[in-house]
């Protein structure tokens, strides 16, 4: 008995000293680089990665996965510089009660470098990511490539893309980045779905502002060259900049409730707050009957879709097209729309890019897509045609033609020429394709078909400009309005605008259950 009590003690003793020894293994890990360089990262504006893992999880939920990797790198004085779990913290956790793989960049190591071992870490989060059907968060803050583990590092960053370009299209990928992202590191987050960035605090470049000088001998700032604002409206390498971390954070959130798990499940459908049958009267007074007038389509969209369910991405970037996710009754869908305030919401190659990935991004995640039309056509001009408008544009006829998912288009006014064609058309595989009353759909505009099709009548009018403005008016009311294309079927129906948000929710119930068939191939060819 006496004995038993004794191996009793000493079994307890032993095990809580053991305990110890974990509970100091672990804070040596938590505290990263250190208090002082968790200081100075806290001095510039940015949390440290635990701390944004927990403020992007739901509380208690994060589980983390190889706090005690440490990198194999005896170079460069490397050999006495270990921190437990090294510069990235891996793990997962829950966002609203669903399940999400994290990835933090600790820059307090080490910069938060990637070499050998950071590399791996990231890519067991994505492989698992994969088999659980679960999506993965990225939060980028970090120097790059582990100068010190050299080619380790550059290989370490390959086996990332890879991962990231074998997941694509089964599992969402979200990146965010939250300091600096050089060289070779920003091909990771452009692999992934969406890149959001927090302004003065982020910046992702190739090569940074002094080898641009070296190189070209152009001066410019860290800030010109690759910060939010530029990426979010110049480059169009960001999909959204958020004023601090915890708004980008929230942004984050806010875009998985939009989303499934993986491609094989649906978006979730959450319960509906706005009436389904509601009227939107204000949809008469908001698009005008006159064609050359402007007016902001995200106004339309707001009266369309369930009261503030718009997240609007890409909003500054080729600002002609409008995409974003929405609800309507409660289920999440993808909107793409011509926005006529911007150079009249004409179709160029930024425009079609951005709406082409879009596409087939809501094609992957079994988003239905919304897609409202106003648009005179494709972009005129040298610059348009010489950059490529045609490979371009070809892309967003691509997407939308292999799309599978419910696709549901309105013509609000405008949809001349290939701009038609492009935006949803039926023939290109909508399911429905209706036209408001104020909708015009011809091969030409107005103007344009005139000074073709009339064009020895006009050179021998006394007076050419009111035989011009004449003969337009007789084609608007021949050819520009919805009942030629309602007739010959390329119109589902012409609709009364207040009845097109009851009558879209009908239709995504109706095709709820669409699956798109297709020939069994390696993949297509989209235009790149
Ligand atoms: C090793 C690095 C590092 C790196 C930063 N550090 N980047 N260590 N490899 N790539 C270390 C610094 O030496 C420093 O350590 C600590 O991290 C903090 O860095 P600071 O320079 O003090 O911070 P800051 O002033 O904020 O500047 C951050 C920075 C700068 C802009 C990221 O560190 C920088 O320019 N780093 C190099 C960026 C780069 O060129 N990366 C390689 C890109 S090529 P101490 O101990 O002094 O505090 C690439 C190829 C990939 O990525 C290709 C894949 C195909």
């Amino acid at each position: 008995m006496g004995q038993s009590n004794k191996n009793s003690n000493e079994q307890k003793e032993n095990i809580e000293a053991l305990i110890a020894e974990l509970n100091h293994h672990r804070e040596r890990s938590l505290l990263g680089g250190g208090e002082e360089r968790i200081a100075a990262q806290h001095e510039k504006g940015k949390m440290t990665a635990y701390e944004r893992i927990e403020y992007l999880l739901d509380p208690g939920t994060f589980r983390e996965m190889g706090p005690f990797v440490e990198h194999r790198c005896t170079e460069f004085g490397l050999e006495d510089n270990h921190v437990p779990g090294d510069a990235v913290v891996t793990g997962h956790g829950e966002i609203d009660g669903r399940k999400t793989f994290v990835f933090a960049h600790d820059f307090t190591v080490l910069g938060g470098s990637v070499g050998e071992v950071v590399a791996d870490k990231i890519c067991r989060v994505i492989d698992q990511a994969v088999e659980a059907g679960v999506p993965v968060v990225g939060l980028n803050d970090s120097g790059g490539a582990r100068i010190q583990e050299g080619v380790d590092a550059l290989g370490g960053f390959a086996r990332v893309f890879k991962r990231n370009t074998d997941a694509s299209g089964m599992i969402p990928q979200i990146s965010c980045i939250m300091g600096p992202c050089a060289g070779g590191a920003t091909y990771s987050p452009a692999l992934t779905d969406f890149t959001f960035m927090v302004a003065d605090t982020s910046h992702m470049m190739i090569t940074g502002p002094d080898v641009v000088e070296t190189v070209t001998g152009e001066q410019i700032s860290m800030a010109e060259l690759g910060g939010a604002a530029a990426h979010t409206a110049t480059s169009g390498v960001a999909h959204h900049a958020y004023e601090n971390e915890t708004d980008a954070l929230d942004g984050i959130r806010r875009l998985l409730s939009y989303l499934p798990q993986n491609t094989m499940e649906d978006p979730p459908r959450v319960k509906a707050w706005d009436d389904p049958d509601r009227a939107c009267d204000r949809l008469t007074k908001l698009v005008p009957t006159d064609g050359k007038k402007p007016y902001d389509m995200v106004e339309v969209i707001d009266v369309l879709v369930d009261k503030d369910s718009l997240f609007e991405l890409h909003s500054q970037f080729a600002q002609n097209m409008i995409i974003g996710f929405a609800r309507l009754d409660g289920r999440a869908v993808g909107v793409v729309a011509n926005q006529p305030r911007t150079i009249a919401g004409t179709i160029d190659i930024n425009a079609s890019v951005k709406a082409a990935r879009f596409v087939r991004f809501c094609d992957a995640y079994n988003l239905p897509i919304i897609t409202l039309v106003d648009t005179p056509g494709f972009l005129p001009g040298t610059d348009q045609e010489h950059s490529g408008i045609i490979r371009h544009g070809a892309k967003l006829i691509y997407a939308y033609a292999e799309a599978t998912v419910p696709l549901l288009t309105v013509v609000v006014r405008k949809a001349y020429g290939g701009a038609y064609i492009v935006m949803g058309s039926k023939e290109l595989g909508a399911d429905r394709a209706y036209a408001w009353p104020t909708a015009e759909l011809a091969v030409l505009g107005p103007r344009g078909a005139v000074n073709i099709l009339h064009r020895t009548e006009l050179a021998a009018a006394d007076d050419t400009d009111a035989t011009r403005e004449e003969l337009i008016e007789e084609y608007r009311e021949e050819f520009a309005n919805p009942y030629t294309p309602a007739e010959n079927g390329y119109i589902t129906d012409v609709i009364d605008p207040r009845q097109t948000r009851s009558r879209l929710i009908e239709d995504l119930d109706l095709f709820a259950g669409k699956r798109g068939e297709r020939l069994p191939k390696e993949h297509g060819n989209i235009p790149l």
